[in-house]
């Protein structure tokens, strides 16, 4: 069983997520790193636990927020700080199963992460697998779901077992059972972005991309309320590519070899730089878009 979880076991050296990639969450990231990471290292680990039960990580930590805001990066980023081994723990897979395979499965993510410590285990969407005790609740998950709590309750029994936390995530905190909830004491809550935090994204979303002076990037975090950090990225997606987009009636019709002629004659340099006014379009556009959320 513990083999059957492999293909959710990720390494640190595999995650692609750094806490440098992360804006605006300074307050999060620095509480994240003395009360999480700094107990998780192995040597600290093993030589403060003897000297007081105290001294060591939480066993379940809670990221709540608005989609799109940076729960999962937080995660990740973690993981990969921590140099701990990540296992992303894939809902589906867990419950899909007949009934007694689900519950050994979920004794293989201990016995796992017990092997492999320090180690995190990532629930995303926790809301999904341990949803509110509903009254239409599928038998067999009400005993996965006890079991698993069993399970994360023997993580605090034992000391060997100080290097294993449970990261959950949601944007339905609401939906998520109470009493998972309290076996997650440490809480984050990771909130739509104001507009200094939405500045301060931005400026990391376009650290390395060719954009003219006249872009006022304070402009553009003012003028994007309710904007999410994923919105903002698909803002300067969208603005960025503007020089590209403008080429497309003359680039789209033609073969690949005429393309390639071309692509060469205009190579990157000659686009044009990106303009104030393509992020004035794109926060148009967007705007528009949502709309159509608004609406719902
Ligand atoms: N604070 C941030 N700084 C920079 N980029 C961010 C930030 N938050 C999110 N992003 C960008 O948005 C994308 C989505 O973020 P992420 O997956 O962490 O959101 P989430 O909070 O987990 O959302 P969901 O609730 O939908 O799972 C990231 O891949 C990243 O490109
Ligand atoms: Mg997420």
């Amino acid at each position: 069983y513990e083999i059957q979880l492999a293909s959710q076991l990720v390494d640190p050296s595999q995650i692609d997520v750094t806490f440098d990639d992360i804006a605006g969450l300074d307050h999060i990231v620095d509480s994240i790193k003395s009360n999480i990471i700094l107990p998780l290292k192995p040597i600290i680990n093993r030589h403060l636990r003897n000297k007081s039960q105290y001294y060591q990580a939480p066993k379940g930590v809670l990221l709540y927020g608005p989609p799109g805001c940076g729960k999962t990066m937080l995660a990740k980023a973690t993981a990969k700080m921590a140099n701990s081994r990540f296992i992303n723990l894939e809902i589906p897979t867990m419950t899909d199963k007949l009934y007694g395979e689900s519950q050994k499965l979920a004794t293989a993510v201990f016995t796992l992460a017990q092997k492999l410590q320090p180690c995190i285990i990532f629930i995303d969407e926790i809301d999904t697998f341990l949803r509110s005790r509903g009254n239409n609740e599928h038998e067999a998950t009400a005993m996965i779901k006890a079991q698993f709590m069993i399970l994360w309750d023997g993580l605090k029994s034992n000391k060997n077992n100080s290097g294993i936390i449970v990261i959950g995530a949601t944007n339905r905190p609401q939906d998520v059972d109470l009493a998972i909830i309290r076996r997650m004491p440490m809480r984050f809550e990771v909130p739509s972005p104001n507009e200094n935090q939405r500045l301060a994204i931005l400026k990391k979303l376009i650290k390395d991309e060719d954009i003219d002076k006249s872009v006022d990037l304070q402009y553009v975090a003012k003028n994007t309320d309710t904007f999410s950090a994923s919105d903002l990225k698909e803002l300067c997606r969208y603005a960025i590519y503007t020089p590209v987009r403008e080429k497309s009636d003359m680039l789209i019709e033609l073969s690949e070899s005429e393309l390639n002629e071309q692509l060469i004659k205009t190579s990157i340099s000659q686009m044009r730089k990106v303009k104030f006014k393509d992020f004035d379009d794109a926060i148009e556009l967007m705007k528009e878009g949502k709309k159509f959320l608004e609406s719902k």
